[in-house]
């Protein structure tokens, strides 16, 4: 079996006692500075020992615990500040050991040791799968129409939740950059949004989009739309690209809220994305005009997985179901029951329905819809995660 041994740090930091004691017994140390590259990393190997130096640019827990939910086959050492060390906190991030800056040779090699001998154990484990099987890639999925007022924001908010219920690490991005309401739907008041994202980029680092994110209690995060509609000028559909980008280093579902009208940010929205919802309420020219997208689509390459949700199904004077499939090609995928009060409620009071409202039958379908789609992209992934937790858990 061949270790690899990673120091991750984004400064030339030294740790010479750490490559003296690996390179005695027979170990390179990899250096990493860039996080980008420790990302690319980590997805390439298996067998890898990570030990990330504490700095002050970012808070190693945090890192620790975002790269253990993404790469649990990674086995972690923090090396902290003396007074900084608390091991019950690196434990929860997932981390296997702790260094503390003061570390002497001994200790090292005791903890060296300890990570040999566990990576061993593991390798020689008969029923752990395939390490490269557990890194859980994440999907962008992007929620369109190409008509106003047909439950977009309101199916993307209540998705969020239900995939978040679902265990899966979620990221709302309002791509309607000038009147997006994502944050009002879940009665959020953003401090930071989008926009101050884009205005801040010369300062930006690796990771910091997450403090542009407003946080819901359901473990939802939102990039939430600048607060001003004249805000949206200096958004590009480059900063689009970029910032799912960094999303998808932290999440692992990205739900867009795109916006209706054809632009270089909606059609950015849909390239970036894995899948697409495409919404319709049923009436002719909301359908007419979905085929129409599609072929657009098509002709501009950006063919997707597309899927139908065919919202409010009770409404009166709609094209029925299996005609909407016929002008569309596309079979119905999720068909959502019209339930006009817990909807308006909902959005009145910023109270996802599946939240207030979790047996209603619009509730039970967008949960069944968030189940559906996260185990048609997970092939067991979450269980794996889970299962090696438990083992490193159980080797400490
Ligand atoms: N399943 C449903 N049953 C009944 N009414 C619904 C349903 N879904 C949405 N609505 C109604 O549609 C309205 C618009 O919903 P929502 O704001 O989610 O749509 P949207 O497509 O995001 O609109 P916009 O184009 O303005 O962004 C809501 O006020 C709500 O009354
Ligand atoms: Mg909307």
């Amino acid at each position: 079996m061949d270790l690899q041994w990673l120091f991750y740090s984004d400064t030339n930091a030294k740790a010479e006692i750490l490559e003296e004691t690996l390179l005695k017994r027979q170990y390179a140390m990899k250096r990493i500075t860039y996080l980008e590259r420790l990302f690319d990393y980590l997805k390439k190997n298996s067998q890898v020992i990570l030990i990330i130096k504490a700095n002050t640019v970012y808070n190693v827990y945090q890192l620790s615990e975002e790269l253990s939910v993404k790469y649990p086959h990674v086995y972690i050492i923090l090396m902290v500040p003396d007074n900084m060390e608390n091991v019950k906190k690196a434990m929860q991030a997932g981390a296997s050991n702790t260094l503390r800056f003061s570390s002497d040779k001994d200790e090292v090699r005791e903890v060296i040791v300890q990570a040999e001998k566990y990576m061993h154990h593991r390798f020689n484990q008969e029923d752990v799968p395939s390490m490269h099987m557990l890194t859980s890639d994440n999907r962008v999925i992007s929620v369109c129409s190409t008509k106003g007022g047909v439950g977009r924001t309101s199916l993307t908010v209540n998705l969020a939740v239900g995939l978040a219920k679902q265990g899966q690490r979620v990221a709302v991005l309002d791509g309607d950059v000038q009147f997006g309401d994502v944050a009002m739907y879940l009665d959020l008041k953003p401090k930071k949004t989008i926009y101050e994202w884009v205005k801040e980029g010369e300062a930006r680092k690796e990771l910091d989009i997450d403090k542009y994110m407003t946080k819901h209690d359901s473990g939802v995060s939102v990039l939430a739309a600048p607060s001003r509609p004249e805000f949206f000028e200096i958004i590009s559909a480059k900063d689009i690209r970029m910032a799912i980008e960094e999303l998808k280093k932290i999440y692992t579902v990205i739900l867009i809220d795109n916006s209706s009208y054809l632009s270089e940010i909606n059609l950015q929205c849909i390239e970036e994305a894995d899948e697409l919802l495409f919404m319709t309420n049923g009436d002719l020219p909301s359908v007419r005009n979905l085929k129409l997208y599609m072929d657009t689509l098509a002709s501009l390459n950006l063919t997707k997985e597309t899927r139908l949700i065919l919202n409010q199904k009770h409404k009166k004077s709609l094209v029925d179901g299996k005609k909407v499939s016929e002008i569309t090609g596309l079979p119905i995928y999720a068909s959502l029951p019209k339930q006009e009060n817990i909807v308006d409620a909902s959005i009145n009071e910023g109270l996802p329905y599946v939240v207030s409202h979790p047996r209603k039958p619009l509730s039970k379908e967008v949960l069944k819809l968030s189940g559906k789609l996260v185990s048609y992209g997970n092939s067991g992934d979450e269980k794996s995660i889970k299962k090696v937790k438990r083992r490193f858990a159980e080797a400490k």
